[in-house]
């Protein structure tokens, strides 16, 4: 049932006003008003589809009454038609500027009062129409961006898996790097959506792998000095792996060399464009003596310098086929030395007091449970 709120001091023109409008329509409900603020309390906890106002009212006045529901989100397009003067064309002006959306001369004929009342309602339903489709939309929207979103996590996901193919690691290396450099970078003050970032972005350090050779990968024994200037180029190979450059397509063909300019607008996944960096800095060193690029202190992105503390420590304590697992206590003894050369001090400091926490990481993501 529409919802007329009706305002006007005079009872005799409420009572007229609401009668003409019954007559006409049962399907209208009319709400009347002696003044502006009772209209407006009424208004603030009830719905209505229409306002019908009187301007020259004591208290609070219709223009006050249309100046308020306009400055209010929840009333801010709900239709007014204001009854004014018929002679007083200033009035009306003034009336319209503040936002009213019909006006009605007096006195009032019921006929006109009939079109406007049933002509605002039609302008509020297909308001109403709208809005919903738009909420519609808006939720189809979001679920889609979820999809999206969970779809390029899988992908990033089935990305690392393919990597540990090309690597002695078992996929319990990069679930705990993954872990243990999350933790690290809370513990460090950033933000969860950081670090949660973080957590998807670093079992991707070793991407790079998957363009290595398998007779260098593999290989028993120790790399001459050649295979292992090649082995360094994983972390240039993963960067570019994961470099953010759609491929465009010519016909039936794909060409990933997408230029700069054709690039703009596209806005790279964040977990891809920090897992490139994570690719790219995890075997920098804090002194400038890493690879590939040989940055130095806070030349390397925070991520890599995170990455590279989460990632040594699993090596020491994980077991492989030409060694056995050390201990915490081992681990860090070895790495301590390192710190300011290979480790940014800070964070090798944060390492040190989460090692309870990472402790705890590390017992549940065992290779031996
Ligand atoms: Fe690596
Ligand atoms: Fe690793």
């Amino acid at each position: 049932m529409a919802q007329i709120v009706m305002v006007d001091d005079e009872p005799y023109m409420l009572e007229a006003s609401a009668r003409i409008l019954r007559q006409q329509n049962r399907e209208w409900e009319t709400r009347p008003f002696d003044n502006g603020r009772e209209a407006w309390e009424h208004l603030q906890s009830h719905s209505a589809d229409v306002v019908l106002t009187d301007l020259r009212m004591p208290g609070m006045s219709g223009m006050e009454l249309v100046r308020r529901l306009r400055d209010h989100e929840d009333t801010h397009d709900l239709p007014i038609v204001v009854l004014t003067g018929s002679k007083d064309i200033e009035e009306k002006g003034q009336a319209l500027d503040i936002g009213a959306t019909d006006l009605l001369s007096k006195p009032i004929h019921p006929v006109d009062l009939f079109a406007r009342i049933r002509n605002a309602l039609r302008l509020k339903g297909y308001q109403d129409q709208l809005k919903s489709r738009n909420s519609v939309l808006e939720h189809v929207v979001h679920e889609r961006t979820l999809e999206l979103q969970a779809s390029r996590r899988e992908i990033i996901w089935r990305l690392s898996r393919a990597a540990e193919f090309r690597d002695e690691n078992t996929g319990l290396h990069v679930i705990r790097v993954a872990e243990y450099s999350r933790l690290l970078a809370l513990n460090l003050g950033q933000s969860s959506e950081f670090a949660e970032t973080l957590f998807l972005a670093a079992p991707l350090h070793d991407v790079g792998k998957i363009g290595i050779s398998d007779l260098i990968l593999f290989k028993r024994g120790p790399l001459t000095e050649s295979e292992r200037e090649i082995m360094k180029t994983h972390c240039k190979i993963g960067e570019q792996i994961l470099h953010a450059s759609p491929p465009k397509q010519h016909g039936n063909q794909y060409d990933s060399s997408a230029s700069t300019d054709e690039l703009q607008g596209f806005e790279p996944d964040p977990v891809l464009r920090m897992a490139q960096q994570v690719a790219a800095a995890h075997h920098e060193r804090w002194d400038g003596t890493g690879y590939p690029r040989g940055l130095v202190g806070a030349e390397i992105p925070l991520v890599g310098r995170i990455v590279a503390v989460a990632d040594v420590y699993d090596a020491l304590t994980s077991e492989r086929p030409y060694k056995r697992a050390c201990t915490t206590e081992a681990a860090v003894e070895i790495m301590k030395p390192e710190c300011g050369r290979h480790f940014d001090p800070d964070i090798f400091a944060i390492f040190l007091a989460s090692l309870p926490e990472i402790e705890r990481l590390r017992s549940s993501y065992s290779e031996t449970c």
